[in-house]
Protein backbone atom coordinates (compact mmCIF):
# COMPACT_ATOMS: atom_id res chain seq x y z
CA UNK A 1 0.00 0.00 0.00
CA UNK A 2 1.26 3.84 -0.48
CA UNK A 3 3.07 5.28 2.23
CA UNK A 4 2.63 9.13 2.19
CA UNK A 5 5.95 10.99 1.26
CA UNK A 6 6.32 12.75 4.96
CA UNK A 7 6.84 11.18 8.29
CA UNK A 8 6.71 13.16 11.73
CA UNK A 9 9.55 12.33 14.18
CA UNK A 10 10.75 13.87 17.58
CA UNK A 11 12.63 16.64 14.95
CA UNK A 12 10.29 17.25 13.34
CA UNK A 13 8.32 16.84 9.70
CA UNK A 14 10.75 15.14 7.54
CA UNK A 15 10.60 13.33 3.79
CA UNK A 16 10.49 9.32 4.88
CA UNK A 17 13.52 8.89 2.84
CA UNK A 18 15.92 11.09 4.86
CA UNK A 19 14.59 8.95 7.80
CA UNK A 20 17.81 7.05 9.12
CA UNK A 21 17.22 4.57 11.85
CA UNK A 22 20.16 4.26 13.86
CA UNK A 23 22.45 1.05 14.68
CA UNK A 24 21.82 1.00 18.46
CA UNK A 25 18.35 1.76 19.13
CA UNK A 26 15.74 0.44 22.24
CA UNK A 27 12.92 -0.57 20.06
CA UNK A 28 15.07 -2.89 17.22
CA UNK A 29 17.20 -4.03 20.35
CA UNK A 30 14.84 -4.73 23.40
CA UNK A 31 11.39 -4.24 22.05
CA UNK A 32 11.62 -1.45 24.31
CA UNK A 33 8.71 0.51 23.13
CA UNK A 34 4.91 0.93 22.45
CA UNK A 35 3.08 2.07 19.50
CA UNK A 36 -0.20 3.28 18.06
CA UNK A 37 -2.47 2.31 15.00
CA UNK A 38 -5.26 5.03 13.87
CA UNK A 39 -7.90 5.09 11.28
CA UNK A 40 -8.12 8.32 9.22
CA UNK A 41 -11.51 8.28 6.86
CA UNK A 42 -11.22 10.46 3.80
CA UNK A 43 -8.54 12.08 5.58
CA UNK A 44 -9.97 12.65 8.88
CA UNK A 45 -8.53 10.79 12.06
CA UNK A 46 -11.26 8.83 14.00
CA UNK A 47 -11.30 8.43 17.82
CA UNK A 48 -7.80 10.20 17.76
CA UNK A 49 -8.04 11.04 21.81
CA UNK A 50 -8.89 7.83 22.77
CA UNK A 51 -5.26 6.57 21.02
CA UNK A 52 -3.36 9.27 22.44
CA UNK A 53 -4.86 8.46 25.64
CA UNK A 54 -4.03 5.26 25.89
CA UNK A 55 -0.73 5.82 24.53
CA UNK A 56 -0.06 8.05 27.16
CA UNK A 57 -1.46 4.84 29.58
CA UNK A 58 1.10 2.51 27.76
CA UNK A 59 4.02 4.74 28.41
CA UNK A 60 3.21 5.42 32.19
CA UNK A 61 3.45 1.59 32.35
CA UNK A 62 6.58 1.36 31.28
CA UNK A 63 8.11 4.27 32.08
CA UNK A 64 8.93 5.60 28.77
CA UNK A 65 9.11 9.42 28.90
CA UNK A 66 6.64 10.73 25.73
CA UNK A 67 8.61 13.60 24.74
CA UNK A 68 5.24 15.90 24.02
CA UNK A 69 2.13 16.96 25.58
CA UNK A 70 -1.24 15.26 24.38
CA UNK A 71 -1.79 18.48 22.84
CA UNK A 72 0.69 18.89 20.76
CA UNK A 73 0.72 15.46 19.90
CA UNK A 74 -2.56 15.78 18.34
CA UNK A 75 -1.56 18.77 16.59
CA UNK A 76 1.75 17.31 15.41
CA UNK A 77 -0.65 14.09 14.04
CA UNK A 78 -3.02 16.44 12.60
CA UNK A 79 0.07 18.65 10.99
CA UNK A 80 1.27 15.65 9.34
CA UNK A 81 -2.30 14.75 7.69
CA UNK A 82 -1.80 17.88 6.62
CA UNK A 83 1.26 18.00 5.01
CA UNK A 84 0.65 14.80 3.27
CA UNK A 85 -2.31 16.23 2.19
CA UNK A 86 -4.20 13.10 3.08
CA UNK A 87 -7.90 12.74 1.40
CA UNK A 88 -8.23 8.85 1.27
CA UNK A 89 -8.74 6.19 3.83
CA UNK A 90 -5.66 5.33 5.53
CA UNK A 91 -4.21 4.66 8.72
CA UNK A 92 -0.82 6.20 10.99
CA UNK A 93 1.56 4.32 12.61
CA UNK A 94 2.98 6.01 16.53
CA UNK A 95 5.60 4.41 17.78
CA UNK A 96 7.62 5.82 20.86
CA UNK A 97 10.53 3.66 22.19
CA UNK A 98 13.45 4.28 24.79
CA UNK A 99 15.24 5.78 22.40
CA UNK A 100 19.58 5.33 21.30
CA UNK A 101 21.69 3.97 23.22
CA UNK A 102 24.68 0.92 23.52
CA UNK A 103 22.68 -2.16 24.78
CA UNK A 104 22.29 -2.05 28.34
CA UNK A 105 19.03 -3.74 30.17
CA UNK A 106 18.42 -0.85 32.15
CA UNK A 107 17.04 2.47 31.41
CA UNK A 108 20.22 4.69 29.21
CA UNK A 109 19.74 8.37 29.70
CA UNK A 110 19.11 9.80 26.25
CA UNK A 111 15.58 11.11 24.66
CA UNK A 112 12.68 9.37 23.30
CA UNK A 113 12.60 8.09 19.86
CA UNK A 114 9.29 8.99 18.08
CA UNK A 115 8.34 8.20 14.73
CA UNK A 116 4.63 8.29 12.67
CA UNK A 117 3.81 7.90 9.41
CA UNK A 118 0.67 7.73 7.22
CA UNK A 119 -0.47 4.62 4.79
CA UNK A 120 -3.16 4.23 2.41
CA UNK A 121 -5.76 1.83 3.77
CA UNK A 122 -9.23 1.21 2.46
CA UNK A 123 -11.86 -0.29 4.54
CA UNK A 124 -11.74 -4.71 4.28
CA UNK A 125 -15.40 -3.72 2.54
CA UNK A 126 -15.76 -7.80 1.28
CA UNK A 127 -14.59 -8.85 4.35
CA UNK A 128 -17.01 -6.49 6.68
CA UNK A 129 -19.75 -8.01 3.89
CA UNK A 130 -19.09 -11.91 4.20
CA UNK A 131 -17.14 -12.09 7.17
CA UNK A 132 -14.00 -14.05 7.81
CA UNK A 133 -12.48 -17.61 9.70
CA UNK A 134 -10.49 -17.68 12.29
CA UNK A 135 -8.66 -20.42 14.17
CA UNK A 136 -8.16 -20.76 17.88
CA UNK A 137 -4.94 -20.95 19.48
CA UNK A 138 -3.62 -20.63 23.16
CA UNK A 139 -2.44 -16.86 24.61
CA UNK A 140 0.70 -17.69 25.58
CA UNK A 141 1.06 -13.89 25.84
CA UNK A 142 2.30 -12.14 29.12
CA UNK A 143 0.11 -10.67 31.93
CA UNK A 144 0.04 -7.04 30.89
CA UNK A 145 -1.24 -6.90 27.01
CA UNK A 146 -3.05 -3.81 27.84
CA UNK A 147 0.11 -1.90 27.16
CA UNK A 148 0.05 -1.74 23.29
CA UNK A 149 4.00 -2.60 23.59
CA UNK A 150 6.05 -3.14 20.57
CA UNK A 151 6.90 -7.10 21.73
CA UNK A 152 4.87 -8.76 19.45
CA UNK A 153 6.18 -11.78 18.78
CA UNK A 154 3.03 -14.02 20.21
CA UNK A 155 0.92 -12.15 18.07
CA UNK A 156 2.75 -12.34 14.70
CA UNK A 157 3.04 -16.41 15.17
CA UNK A 158 -0.77 -17.07 15.67
CA UNK A 159 -1.63 -14.44 13.32
CA UNK A 160 0.93 -16.00 10.60
CA UNK A 161 -0.81 -19.73 11.56
CA UNK A 162 -4.04 -18.28 11.07
CA UNK A 163 -3.20 -17.29 7.21
CA UNK A 164 -1.57 -20.72 7.02
CA UNK A 165 -4.57 -21.99 7.65
CA UNK A 166 -6.69 -19.94 5.12
CA UNK A 167 -8.20 -17.85 8.20
CA UNK A 168 -7.70 -14.33 8.79
CA UNK A 169 -7.39 -14.01 12.80
CA UNK A 170 -6.58 -16.50 15.56
CA UNK A 171 -8.22 -15.97 18.57
CA UNK A 172 -6.57 -16.50 22.13
CA UNK A 173 -7.81 -18.70 24.79
CA UNK A 174 -6.11 -19.10 27.90
CA UNK A 175 -7.13 -21.81 30.58
CA UNK A 176 -10.08 -22.41 28.51
CA UNK A 177 -11.43 -18.76 28.19
CA UNK A 178 -11.14 -16.50 25.37
CA UNK A 179 -9.38 -13.24 25.70
CA UNK A 180 -9.04 -11.47 22.47
CA UNK A 181 -7.42 -11.72 19.08
CA UNK A 182 -4.10 -11.41 17.88
CA UNK A 183 -5.02 -8.10 16.44
CA UNK A 184 -8.16 -7.81 17.37
CA UNK A 185 -10.83 -7.56 20.37
CA UNK A 186 -13.27 -11.09 20.25
CA UNK A 187 -17.28 -10.39 20.81
CA UNK A 188 -19.65 -12.99 21.16
CA UNK A 189 -24.08 -12.94 20.72
CA UNK A 190 -25.94 -14.90 22.48
CA UNK A 191 -30.11 -15.03 22.70
CA UNK A 192 -29.73 -11.67 21.72
CA UNK A 193 -26.92 -10.57 24.65
CA UNK A 194 -23.54 -9.23 23.92
CA UNK A 195 -20.50 -10.98 25.51
CA UNK A 196 -17.21 -9.88 25.71
CA UNK A 197 -13.98 -10.34 27.95
CA UNK A 198 -13.62 -7.47 30.71
CA UNK A 199 -11.56 -4.42 30.16
CA UNK A 200 -8.37 -5.99 32.53
CA UNK A 201 -5.00 -6.16 32.15
CA UNK A 202 -4.48 -9.27 29.96
CA UNK A 203 -6.08 -7.91 27.32
CA UNK A 204 -5.40 -4.53 25.37
CA UNK A 205 -8.31 -2.39 25.68
CA UNK A 206 -9.22 -1.79 22.21
CA UNK A 207 -10.79 1.69 21.13
CA UNK A 208 -13.76 0.19 18.93
CA UNK A 209 -14.39 -2.42 21.84
CA UNK A 210 -15.01 0.95 23.46
CA UNK A 211 -17.23 2.21 21.17
CA UNK A 212 -18.84 -1.09 20.19
CA UNK A 213 -19.99 -0.84 24.27
CA UNK A 214 -21.45 2.48 23.85
CA UNK A 215 -23.04 1.93 20.89
CA UNK A 216 -25.09 -1.10 22.35
CA UNK A 217 -26.15 0.24 24.98
CA UNK A 218 -27.22 3.22 22.80
CA UNK A 219 -29.45 0.20 21.23
CA UNK A 220 -30.59 -1.03 24.34
CA UNK A 221 -28.73 -4.40 23.70
CA UNK A 222 -27.95 -6.19 27.17
CA UNK A 223 -24.04 -6.31 27.88
CA UNK A 224 -21.56 -8.39 29.52
CA UNK A 225 -18.04 -7.95 29.99
CA UNK A 226 -17.74 -11.45 31.28
CA UNK A 227 -15.17 -14.22 30.29
CA UNK A 228 -16.50 -16.66 27.62
CA UNK A 229 -15.70 -20.32 27.27
CA UNK A 230 -13.88 -21.57 23.37
CA UNK A 231 -17.35 -23.58 23.93
CA UNK A 232 -19.46 -20.37 24.19
CA UNK A 233 -17.70 -19.10 21.56
CA UNK A 234 -18.29 -22.04 19.08
CA UNK A 235 -21.79 -22.31 20.15
CA UNK A 236 -22.39 -18.28 20.11
CA UNK A 237 -25.46 -16.96 17.27
CA UNK A 238 -23.03 -14.56 16.13
CA UNK A 239 -19.39 -14.09 16.47
CA UNK A 240 -17.53 -11.12 15.27
CA UNK A 241 -13.64 -9.36 15.93
CA UNK A 242 -13.02 -5.23 16.28
CA UNK A 243 -9.86 -3.58 15.56
CA UNK A 244 -8.97 -0.02 14.46
CA UNK A 245 -8.35 -1.39 10.72
CA UNK A 246 -10.73 -3.71 10.46
CA UNK A 247 -13.83 -1.80 12.76
CA UNK A 248 -16.47 -4.31 13.10
CA UNK A 249 -15.70 -7.54 11.42
CA UNK A 250 -18.05 -10.61 11.15
CA UNK A 251 -16.67 -14.33 12.04
CA UNK A 252 -18.39 -16.57 10.22
CA UNK A 253 -16.18 -19.65 10.81
CA UNK A 254 -13.63 -21.04 14.40
CA UNK A 255 -11.29 -23.44 13.63
CA UNK A 256 -13.79 -25.17 11.10
CA UNK A 257 -16.75 -24.80 12.26
CA UNK A 258 -19.29 -22.68 11.15
CA UNK A 259 -21.03 -19.86 13.21
CA UNK A 260 -24.59 -20.06 12.63
CA UNK A 261 -24.86 -20.58 9.08
CA UNK A 262 -22.05 -19.20 7.58
CA UNK A 263 -23.54 -15.62 7.32
CA UNK A 264 -23.26 -12.45 9.29
CA UNK A 265 -25.76 -11.94 12.03
CA UNK A 266 -28.74 -9.45 12.61
CA UNK A 267 -26.55 -7.59 15.66
CA UNK A 268 -23.33 -7.77 13.72
CA UNK A 269 -24.81 -5.41 10.88
CA UNK A 270 -27.03 -3.44 12.98
CA UNK A 271 -23.42 -2.54 15.42
CA UNK A 272 -21.91 -2.57 11.95
CA UNK A 273 -24.01 0.14 10.85
CA UNK A 274 -24.05 2.27 13.55
CA UNK A 275 -20.34 2.31 13.63
CA UNK A 276 -20.32 3.02 10.25
CA UNK A 277 -22.78 6.09 11.59
CA UNK A 278 -21.05 7.19 14.32
CA UNK A 279 -16.97 7.03 12.53
CA UNK A 280 -18.86 9.65 9.83
CA UNK A 281 -18.09 7.07 7.37
CA UNK A 282 -19.25 8.47 3.37
CA UNK A 283 -19.30 5.48 1.61
CA UNK A 284 -21.15 2.34 3.43
CA UNK A 285 -19.20 -1.40 2.84
CA UNK A 286 -23.64 -2.30 2.90
CA UNK A 287 -25.16 -1.71 -0.20
N1 LIG B 1 -4.19 -3.81 16.79
N2 LIG B 1 -6.07 -6.46 20.67
C1 LIG B 1 -4.84 -6.47 20.12
C2 LIG B 1 -3.84 -7.46 20.59
C3 LIG B 1 -4.52 -5.51 19.12
O1 LIG B 1 -3.28 -5.50 18.58
C4 LIG B 1 -5.51 -4.59 18.68
C5 LIG B 1 -5.23 -3.56 17.63
C6 LIG B 1 -6.79 -4.64 19.28
C7 LIG B 1 -7.87 -3.68 18.90
O2 LIG B 1 -7.59 -2.37 19.36
P1 LIG B 1 -8.19 -1.07 18.64
O3 LIG B 1 -9.67 -1.28 18.60
O4 LIG B 1 -7.80 0.04 19.52
O5 LIG B 1 -7.57 -1.02 17.27
C8 LIG B 1 -7.02 -5.58 20.28
C9 LIG B 1 -3.73 -2.83 15.84
C10 LIG B 1 -4.77 -2.42 14.86
C11 LIG B 1 -2.44 -3.32 15.21
O6 LIG B 1 -1.60 -3.78 15.97
O7 LIG B 1 -2.28 -3.25 13.99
Amino acid sequence: MNLYNYVWTQDGITAKDSLVYPFEERGLQFGDGIYEVIRIYQGNYDLLDAHIERLYRSAEAIRLQVPFNKEELITSLQNLAEKNAVHTDAKLYLQITRGSAPREHTFPDVPSNLYAYIEESPRPAAQLQQGVRTILTEDIRWDLCYIKSLNLLPNVLAKQTAKENGAVEAIFHKDGQVTEGSSSNVFIVKDNMLFTHPAAPNILHGCVRDRVLTLAAESALEVHETTFSTQQLLDADEVFITSTTSEIMPVIEVDGNRIRNGRPGMITRQLQLAYEQVSDIQQTAFI
